[in-house]
């Protein structure tokens, strides 16, 4: 008889995102004529950077001839892309990355969550409260965790964050093995300063410890004295491992590209104590299970490593910025306390309601779509996250509607 794996019957329902999209097409069923705003999941509208659109197209075009045409690439990725990564991002911040420490993907959401594979099934997790649920799910799937009980999976430590603190969670007050971190933060926006970085560094150091830090939105990082990487950091190389993206830095959502960075000198334990590289074994995992991105799509992320696309992908954040900041203004007038949206995509706003009621609400009053922040953990009830990803036209229409349903 073929068995489930069992852990999946622990999980809540629906991922989140797909319970949200259930809930707009419902309402667009009962109400056709009404046009929707959707600052719900954090997905880019505008089209991708010219500079990358021209070397896609070209790229396209070596595929039609034989002399040029490309059968597999490596599955770590091509020599061209992983260089300018290593140049570009890591080095020229003072960050000692090379380029063969660089995995190229199709995407940080599933590195993210397919990493926990290669750490052993007791590993002690220190995940944040509000956090991307990707992080959590994958452990309860592969049966790190124990059951659901009052928003809380049993065997994880949960880091809380909370206004107070600025949704920095502070350091665990006991041992643990692997700890999520992400900066600047999906869903709440908060940023963390290289000094408090420093902090979960020697942490992790102290506690032969592992860092996972999700570096997806470091683009959105507008003030310099932030650390766009971990590694930015001294002694992070021995101690983390981070993922990177594409998608919000250069409208990849749909085209898929990222990249996981794991340093040579980033080692985990068996159960004598024994030393391993962690670059081994996400190599071997990565070059079994995954058979590259596709050279066109490489290509076009190059393409954001030259002078005109480095240019225009940060007209791209600045226009994503803007939008930002008048959600953030906006909400502001209307009496509401939020955190985000100065270095960060994500508005994180304290409701003083139920999440999912702030959620219908503007649903039904404004047709606006956000994300409720409990979907998020059990911290984020009472929150809601609004994302900057959509037209300036669509943002400014959406916070006219918002503030309309909240104050009439
Ligand atoms: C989000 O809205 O949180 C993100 O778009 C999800 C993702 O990047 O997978």
């Amino acid at each position: 008889m073929i068995k489930i794996n069992e852990n999946y019957l622990k999980l809540r329902a629906s991922y989140l995102f797909s319970e949200i999209a259930n809930r707009i097409s419902t309402f667009q069923a009962a109400h056709p004529e009404k046009e929707i705003v959707k600052l719900g999941i954090g997905d880019v509208t505008q089209a991708l950077p010219q500079a990358c659109i021209e070397a896609f197209h070209r790229a396209v075009d070596e595929m039609a001839n034989e002399r040029t045409f490309k059968g597999y690439g490596p599955e770590q990725g091509y020599s061209f892309l992983r260089e300018k990564i290593a140049a570009w991002d890591f080095q020229a911040r003072g960050a000692d990355i090379a380029a063969d420490e660089i995995f190229i993907s199709d995407g940080a959401k599933c590195d993210s969550g397919n990493i926990q594979e290669i750490f052993a099934l007791e590993t002690k997790i220190a995940i944040p409260d509000p956090v991307y649920p990707v992080y959590l799910d994958t452990n309860v799937m592969a049966g790190r965790t124990g059951k659901f009980n009052n928003g809380r999976y049993e065997n994880i430590l949960y880091l809380e964050g909370n206004l107070e603190n600025g949704f920095i969670p502070n350091l665990p007050n006991e041992p643990v093995d692997l700890i999520y971190l992400c900066f600047p933060n999906n869903p709440t926006g908060a940023v963390i300063t290289k000094n408090m970085l420093r902090n979960w560094v020697e942490f992790a150091r102290e506690n032969r410890a592992l860092i996972l830090y999700d570096a997806a939105y470091e683009a959105f990082i507008r003030d310099d004295k932030l650390p766009k990487s971990i590694y930015e950091v001294e002694g992070a190389r021995e101690v983390a491992i981070e993922f990177r993206s594409f998608s919000k830095t250069a409208g990849f959502t749909g085209t898929r590209c990222a990249f996981t960075v794991v340093p040579k000198t980033c080692m985990a334990y068996d159960h004598d104590g024994n030393k391993y590289s962690l670059h081994a074994l996400w190599n071997r995992r990565h070059s079994t299970k995954f058979n590259g991105v596709s050279y066109p799509v490489q290509r076009a992320a190059e393409a954001v490593y030259s002078r005109e696309g480095w240019a225009q992908v940060q007209r791209l954040i600045q226009y994503y910025l803007k939008n930002a900041s008048l959600i953030r203004r906006e909400i502001t007038d209307l009496g509401f306390e939020c955190v985000g949206g100065k270095n960060s995509p994500y508005i994180w706003i304290d409701g003083q309601m139920d999440s999912w009621e702030f959620f219908d609400l503007l649903l039904e009053k404004a047709g606006v779509i956000c994300t409720p922040g409990v979907g998020f953990g059990k911290c984020g009830e009472g929150f809601i996250r609004i994302s900057a990803f959509n037209s300036y036209e669509n943002v400014k229409k959406a916070m006219a509607r918002i503030k309309d349903a909240l104050t009439k």
